[in-house]
């Protein structure tokens, strides 16, 4: 096992075993990084209390028991500070040969689970004939981020696009596509003028009693099946579709057509479900609408609130399309754990979907549904992101301009990149620090969008890390054959800047690991920004082409092409790609 923190685990419960007794065993040791050696345990803290012994006699009861030859191979001296804690320096050969493995390893450390479970993860979700916004930016980024590490790390992901394709608006933009022509619409939405198009719809269905009446009228044709409706229908779908297969692409996302499982695709289960709630006595009708009381859920007056699966007009609602979904998605799908990216508005509409379906016994305990929700982004002004006119901003035009300002970056900090090549790079800063931006701050905040910050060559951005990246690759090209085929070259650790370096190297395994339980990929920013400020430390103090001896160059340039690879690895995690230059 590379990463020392792992490695060191079961000799600290064997340790507390011995020394306090079986039960002490499964206690967590509690190691991190630290500033006094490599690393440091804090557990003698939460112990002492327990047995009510001072830290540091609890700290030194402990070490006494850390004494195996496989725990010296490891770690070359231990110290009991005075407060208790226990400070580890580890062994320089026994680092030397674990980033040997994690460099022989394509994986990079990143071991595969004990079980691969099936992961259903319902991300971006837009709606049909509307245009997609920043939350949906923010669903497609973040979900398409866990979608890409948890498929990395060896689970079976399905993606789901939840889409919008269903409901009463689509009457009225049915009779619009009818007023203004088939060739007329298909010509509007195909370039993706989506948000024009809702709101001529909505226009005339606002003002024109003849249009609502017949719009009233389609809604009904359409949920009969009236064919011709239908086609009508199955068009505007197509169009959305194509749409938002043009901007997953200009993103960078991996959802494909196949992915899409919309609102519509639930239609014929809607009458079981609401079945099933009223025979397990679920489900209670309440002024005309049927609906289900989880426990717990109030309005401000103290009321019970519903979950309404059925409304007073007969139409099934968004939620009991979620509850065919959840049942779709264990029963057919076979889902272990299922994430749904969507915003925190949605949180109390998925904790009552969630305790329904539990109830109901579509949920069992042994399936895993969780909200991965998010804040809202906001703009320079701390108010909702919006254009200037005050229209929520389009995420192919956010996409131009990202990649139109990162031009102007790239061709600043590089005039000399030819242009083909300057054109790629610009879209891969410009998409990475848009997508980066979002996934570096704590998913369920709210951040700032700001441009400048995104494209800093300085700081936690893409921009930084991409850049760390293809400095690291220029090394190699002025290295010529000193770099051939460093496959057998070892790793010898001698400078403070090279042990810290290892260090960060080796955590890659565990940090992605954790992501995958915690869903939190600003941790993955974190480490990749530290894992190059490491390099930079590195890199300073240690020189590579220039090191005193041939063996020592080999083992730098390791270091290098490891940082390297863990970097774009790390990227393309987070769905950015790292370009060899810059
Ligand atoms: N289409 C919805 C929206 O735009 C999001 C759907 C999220 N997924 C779900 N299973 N409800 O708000």
């Amino acid at each position: 096992m590379a990463d020392p923190i792992a490695a060191l685990s079961p000799h600290f419960s064997r340790a507390l075993a011995a020394a306090f007794g079986a039960e002490h065993a499964g206690q967590d040791p509690m190691l991190r990084p630290s500033n006094r050696a490599d690393l440091q345990s804090n557990a003698a803290m939460p112990l002492a209390k327990k047995v009510k012994r001072a830290p540091r006699e609890v700290a030194e009861a402990l070490v006494a028991h850390l004494d195996s030859p496989d725990f010296t191979r490891i770690v070359e001296r231990v110290e009991v500070a005075p407060n208790g804690f226990i400070n580890l320096t580890l062994s320089p050969a026994w680092l030397g040969t674990a980033v040997d493995e994690v460099a022989a390893d394509a994986r990079l450390g990143v071991a595969t689970p004990a079980r691969s479970q099936t992961v259903v993860i319902d991300y971006s979700a837009p709606n049909v004939a509307k245009e997609m916004h920043v939350g949906h930016l923010r669903s497609t980024i973040i979900g398409d981020a866990l979608a890409r590490l948890l498929e990395h790390v060896g689970h079976r992901v399905i993606r789901q696009n939840h889409i919008g394709d269903w409901g009463t608006p689509f009457g009225m933009l049915i009779e619009h596509l009818l007023d203004v022509g088939e060739k007329e619409a298909v010509a509007e939405l195909s370039v993706g003028d989506l948000n024009a198009f809702y709101k001529q719809a909505r226009d005339k269905f606002d003002s024109d009693p003849a249009f609502e009446a017949r719009s009233r009228q389609r809604v009904v044709l359409l949920q009969g099946g009236d064919k011709d409706t239908l086609a009508q229908w199955r068009l505007l779908i197509d169009q959305s579709r194509q749409y938002f297969a043009t901007a997953y692409r200009r993103l960078g996302v991996t959802l494909q057509d196949g992915d899409i499982c919309g609102e519509s695709f639930y239609n014929r289960d809607l009458q079981a479900v609401v079945d099933e709630l009223q025979q397990k006595g679920l489900a209670t009708v309440s002024d005309g609408a049927l609906c289900v009381f989880p426990p717990g859920f109030t309005n401000k007056d103290g009321e019970p609130l519903p979950l309404i699966v059925r409304k007073s007009d007969g139409g099934f609602n968004y939620a009991a399309t979620d509850l065919a979904a959840v049942r779709h998605r264990v029963g057919t799908l076979h889902a272990d754990r299922a994430l749904y990216v969507v915003g925190a508005p949605q949180r109390q509409h998925f904790a009552m979907v969630f305790w329904t379906a539990r109830e109901a016994g579509w949920l069992p305990a042994s399936a895993d549904f969780q909200h991965v929700q998010f804040g809202s982004v906001l703009g320079p002004d701390k108010k909702m992101f919006k254009t200037r006119a005050g229209d929520s901003i389009r995420l192919i035009d956010l996409v131009d301009e990202a990649t139109e300002r990162a031009l102007a970056v790239v061709t600043e900090k590089n005039p000399t990149l030819d242009e083909a090549t300057r054109g790629d790079v610009a879209r891969m800063v410009g998409v990475g620090a848009v997508k980066y931006a979002d996934l570096s701050s704590d998913r369920v905040k709210d951040y700032v969008f700001d441009w400048d910050q995104m494209l800093a060559f300085e700081g936690n951005t893409a921009p930084y890390l991409q850049y760390a990246h293809a400095r690291i690759r220029s090394i190699f090209r002025r290295a010529e054959g000193q770099a051939a085929d460093l496959g057998a070259a070892r790793v010898s650790v001698a400078e403070p800047a090279e042990r810290a370096l290892c260090l960060e190297l080796l955590a890659f395994g565990t940090v992605v690991h954790g992501i995958g339980d915690t869903l939190q990929p600003h941790k993955l920013c974190t480490y990749l920004y530290g894992l190059a400020a490491a390099f930079s430390g590195f890199y300073e103090k240690c020189p590579v082409l220039k090191a005193p001896t041939p063996e020592l160059v080999r083992s730098r340039l390791v270091l290098c092409d490891l940082t390297a690879r863990v970097l774009a690895r790390g990227l393309e995690l987070l769905g950015i790609e790292a370009p060899a230059q810059m």
